[in-house]
């Protein structure tokens, strides 16, 4: 018999790890690493162009939502992508991920241009993203949320799985164990068995990191992941958006927060009513006279969540 409480089951991960030496856990870490980044090389160094949007053009009616839009993001650099609400940041990710089709211009991926390939055929191509307003399977859990993710890269068919071919059975079950070292990566493991309706905030904000990162992308497109959090969460997300980019992804993040954006970012591209008005490193942003004017008056709480 004992006194100490019953551990809950799904506290396992955590409860392991608080009892691992600083080596063990370092170990641990790099295996966790390891799994979550079986297929790519870890290069962090800013590389070659990954992906290049060339004079997009992005019309909804008479509206301009971006106007004959340039710009290129490095392998290996987290680009910030800012500009007063309404600036056309979302429909940039909308034009590159598939959802819209631009009006006229062109997005390359690797030098070659998307065309006009679907959403799925895009994520194959490894451009993951999240969404300003969180998308997840309220009813799965944040494990399963993670491994319909992975599904994007599986080899094996509906029939496949039907018929049970022993491919399906292996990729399902290294789709489960990468799927779970995901969440260990992003720090919530500890929920796994949770609906993910059932999560707070800022765990379903890291589950939809985590999903995306299941698709394997080259590129991860983040849109305001930090929207809702208080500061001392933002500090935490910042941290795991360079953990995510030590890694070996390419991030591109579109974020309201400037000390944020200014603490994380290589490069910032600034837009503002669908045009480019500025890009360079942080502190040149932090000092342009156009930026400066584009965010007078924006007051800093109307950021958040929500908007149309
Ligand atoms: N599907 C659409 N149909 C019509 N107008 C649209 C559509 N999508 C976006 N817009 C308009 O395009 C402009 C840019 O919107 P977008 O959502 O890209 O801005 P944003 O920079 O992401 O702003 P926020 O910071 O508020 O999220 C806005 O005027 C918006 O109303
Ligand atoms: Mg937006």
């Amino acid at each position: 018999m004992s006194d100490t409480p019953e551990v809950e089951p799904e506290g396992g991960i955590v409860a392991e790890l608080e009892h691992m030496t600083e080596a063990e856990r370092a170990a641990h870490e790099a295996e966790v690493a390891e799994a979550v980044a079986p297929d790519r090389e870890i290069a962090v160094e800013v590389g070659d162009t990954l992906l290049e949007l060339r004079d997009v053009t992005m019309r909804f009616g008479g509206l301009v939502a971006m106007d004959s839009v340039s710009f290129s993001i490095k392998r290996g650099e987290i680009l910030g992508l800012i500009g007063p609400n309404g600036a056309g940041k979302t429909t940039c990710f909308n034009a590159m991920t598939g959802v819209y089709r631009p009006t006229s211009g062109q997005v390359l991926l690797e030098d070659r241009p998307l065309g006009r390939a679907k959403r799925h055929q895009i994520t194959h191509r490894g451009i993951a993203r999240t969404f300003q307003n969180i998308r997840l399977f309220g009813e799965m859990t944040a494990l399963e949320n993670v491994v319909v993710g992975a599904d994007a890269r599986h080899q094996t068919s509906v029939v496949g799985a039907l018929l049970r071919l022993p491919r399906h059975h292996r990729e399902e079950r290294e789709a489960i164990d990468r799927a779970m070292a995901l969440l260990e990566f992003m720090g919530i493991a500890d929920r796994a068995a949770d609906k993910a309706k059932n999560l707070p905030y800022g765990y379903q904000r890291r589950l939809e990191i985590a999903r995306a990162l299941a698709t394997e992308p080259k590129l991860l497109c983040l849109d305001e992941p930090a929207a809702g959090f208080n500061p001392a969460e933002k500090d935490e997300l910042m941290g795991l958006i360079r953990k995510i980019r030590d890694d070996g992804y390419t991030v591109l993040l579109i974020e309201h927060d400037m000390r944020l954006v200014m603490g994380v970012t290589d490069r910032i591209v600034v837009l503002e009513f669908g045009k480019k008005i500025a890009e360079g490193l942080p502190a040149e942003i932090r000092d342009n006279p156009a930026v400066i004017a584009a965010y007078l008056g924006v007051p800093d709480e109307e950021d958040t969540d929500g908007a149309a």
